[in-house]
């Protein structure tokens, strides 16, 4: 292959979606022993968006592809691969909720999987659509992450039921021959003797459905959350300083700096550390909460609906979440 003909992948468009029901702070000072004034405090959130029971989270994803396939200028017809990013599926094991979201959308006879990466799913998912497009073997590759993170939530458990949100995220990421419109570098990694910080034990091989999972809660996510916290801090600022070194790109340099929308006070300790301007760090958990693998592209729509995200505009990507898993990405936005 001559080097004029050489694929890279850029990311095309961005489209997103929150259910119009909103739990506020003050409704939750009704179900739980909390207050406002303690969740704004150590969280930021003021509010999360929670689907209806008869939503399910394909149904939040298809909202978000059909702006980001409207956006890219494409038809659902030149989609050639479709991904999710969920650790919500609309059923656990199988059908991948990617199936579902294809047949949803009309888009047939094309290879749909989904991401099992809890917060870093989105990123994740970057990576494989980068090496699929780059291999030659796909041109258009719809990458969602969706959650209905509410389908898991314990609302009885304060510690859990404050942080997340339901919502989705979508983008097409789609071969080009421009190098200035490439996604620049991906690092993802894991590892997994940290997983029970961030768990839901059931249902799995390990904790199969039964009467005693439902008794104590199993199906429910659990959190150590101080633990997750301080290991959030240092993982996401050694993340951003060695994606940035091994670029040789300056932290000043980049337009928007768009982390997992986890907890105010991690991007807070991660952007300062960084030296970060506060122009530059995206912002959305306030009002969306934790949407899990659904935070970075929702946070990418919020700048781009703002009119704030411009062709050419450099950003800085950043997660952390169950798995444990990290990933960050350097990326220039290739829309209109
Ligand atoms: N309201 C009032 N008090 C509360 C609440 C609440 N909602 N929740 C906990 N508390 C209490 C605790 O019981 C504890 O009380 P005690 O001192 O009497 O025992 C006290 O507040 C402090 O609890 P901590 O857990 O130490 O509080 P912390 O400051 O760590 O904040 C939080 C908790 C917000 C969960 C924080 O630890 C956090 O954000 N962690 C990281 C979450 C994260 O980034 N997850 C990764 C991505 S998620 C994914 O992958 C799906």
């Amino acid at each position: 292959m001559s080097s004029s003909q050489r694929k890279y992948a850029s990311m095309r468009s961005i489209g997103a979606y929150v259910p119009p029901r909103i739990l506020s702070n003050a409704d939750l000072e009704k179900m739980v022993d909390t207050s406002d004034e303690w969740i704004l405090k150590r969280t930021g959130i003021s509010e999360r968006h929670i689907a209806d029971d008869d939503v399910a989270t394909s149904d939040l994803a298809v909202e978000a592809a059909r702006d980001a396939i409207a956006r890219a200028e494409l038809e659902t017809g030149d989609i050639d691969l479709v991904l999710c990013a969920t650790v919500t599926p609309d059923y656990f094991n199988m059908p991948a909720t990617a199936c579902i979201i294809s047949d949803k959308l009309g888009i047939r006879n094309v290879q749909a999987f989904d991401i099992s990466a809890a917060c870093s799913g989105f990123v994740y998912g970057l990576s494989i659509a980068k090496a699929f497009i780059e291999s030659g073997m796909k041109r258009n590759v719809l990458l969602i992450g969706a959650e209905k993170f509410s389908s898991i939530v314990d609302y009885t458990d304060r510690s859990t039921c404050i942080l997340f949100g339901d919502g989705a995220g979508a983008a097409v990421i789609a071969a080009t021959e421009d190098s200035g419109e490439r996604i620049i570098d991906i690092h993802a990694s894991a590892d997994g003797s940290y997983a029970d910080f961030l768990m839901t034990p059931a249902p799995g091989s390990v904790n199969p459905c039964s009467q005693k999972v439902l008794e104590e809660g199993l199906q429910y996510v659990k959190m150590k959350g101080n633990e997750t916290f301080k290991l959030a801090v240092k993982t996401l600022t050694k993340d951003v300083r060695e994606i940035l070194e091994h670029n040789g790109i300056q932290a000043e340099e980049i337009d928007h700096f768009i982390p997992h929308q986890a907890n105010y006070r991690i991007i807070k300790a991660v952007g300062d550390a960084l030296k970060m301007r506060e122009d530059q760090i995206v912002l959305t958990v306030q009002k969306y909460g934790n949407t899990s693998a659904a935070s970075i592209p929702m946070a990418i729509n919020d700048i781009y609906e703002e009119g704030r995200l411009r062709y050419g505009d450099l950003m800085l990507l950043d997660t952390f979440g169950g798995g444990l898993t990290w990933a960050s990405a350097l990326l220039p936005f290739a829309g209109k």
